[in-house]
């Protein structure tokens, strides 16, 4: 939709989890912006930034060598205190006072809100795109972070293996997603983890436990278990019953915050770089209340009202998928 001002000073922000590909993403939202002709801020500490007024000035060189960088360069921050109109406000005529009439928000679903209620209730034109490592946002096929945390996921797979084949154990690895299953499925998959454990499917920790000392029985000197953090409330026992169906150790590791920096990989900064154009273009044309996805590998977007309303679809194929090849 768009409103009344158009005007051309734009201001980017990154907001919620750092994903690795977010500065990738600023990169391009600076120099596509600047070279658009528009003045181009960076808003530091995400919304918490954008409330205390924390704007700085970008040109080509504030995003020389970060490309490759994990993190973001311009810090996040989570800021519950958003959601209060009055804060919001405070926080969007910091920058109308500026006479900077467009925002692009680079965040997951909560940031998203902030996207909406800005775009409700002020004059500013603001864009969202999305950047976690958790992927559960329904109206994209993939969210910037997401390839890197699963790699660093299946690094980890590889290292473990090594460890666990050499004692005969078996080691429990729990990943990030919050209420998703998505980071622990695809990495299964891609990693070869015997079994997946996901908050989207209902898990047998019985079976489990039997199925992991066949294993053993038939000769398999390693397994790994991927718990996704939405079904950490199973670890314990899934340590008790695996440990005393095979009377093997059981190791648990949570990889915690290693997957959420790192460098980004190639398809995280080209998904970065081809959603930040869209999201630098949709501004210039007067769009507000928008958010940039991508679908079978194109680059689209919709509303964020619409984005936020779609639930994200579990891949039941590929965890059935999961299932067969992975004994
Ligand atoms: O949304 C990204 C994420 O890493 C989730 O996977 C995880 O549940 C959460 O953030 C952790 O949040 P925090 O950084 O606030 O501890």
């Amino acid at each position: 939709m768009a409103k009344n001002i158009t005007n051309k000073k734009l201001a980017v922000l990154t907001s919620g989890g750092d994903a690795s590909g977010m500065n990738a993403c600023v990169r391009t939202v600076v120099r596509y912006g600047l070279n658009h002709g528009f003045e181009v801020y960076g808003v530091k500490h995400g919304y918490s930034g954008l409330v205390n007024d924390e704007v700085i000035r970008m040109d080509y060189g504030s995003v020389s060598n970060s490309v490759h960088a994990g993190g973001t360069l311009l810090k996040t921050s989570r800021c519950p205190e958003f959601k209060e109109k009055e804060v919001m406000l405070k926080a969007v005529n910091n920058l109308l006072n500026r006479d900077i009439g467009n925002l692009i928000v680079i965040g997951g679903d909560g940031s998203f809100r902030g996207v909406e209620d800005m775009h409700e209730n002020t004059e500013l034109n603001v864009i969202g795109v999305p950047g976690t490592i958790d992927n559960d946002m329904g109206y994209t096929d993939y969210t910037i972070g997401f390839d890197t945390a699963c790699n660093t996921v299946i690094d980890a797979i590889l290292k473990l293996r090594d460890t666990i084949t050499s004692h005969d154990r078996i080691m429990i690895l729990e990943v990030m997603g919050r209420d998703s299953g998505n980071i622990a499925l695809n990495s299964a998959v891609a990693g070869g983890a015997e079994y997946v454990i996901v908050p989207e499917a209902p898990a047998d920790v019985d079976e489990i436990a039997k199925s992991v000392k066949r294993g053993f029985d038939k000769g398999k000197t390693s397994t790994i278990i991927l718990l996704a953090e939405g079904k950490n409330y199973l670890k314990d026992e899934l340590i008790q019953k695996v440990a005393a169906a095979t009377n093997r150790r059981v190791n648990h590791m949570a990889l915690g915050y290693m997957q959420r920096g790192g460098i980004p990989t190639m398809s995280d900064r080209v998904l970065a770089a081809r959603m930040a154009q869209r999201a630098v273009d949709l501004i210039e044309c007067g769009q507000s209340g928008r958010v940039v996805g991508v679908r079978g590998g194109d680059i689209y977007d919709t509303t964020v009202l619409e984005a936020l309303r779609i639930p994200k679809e579990f891949d039941e194929g590929l965890y059935k998928l999961a299932m067969v090849i992975s004994k």
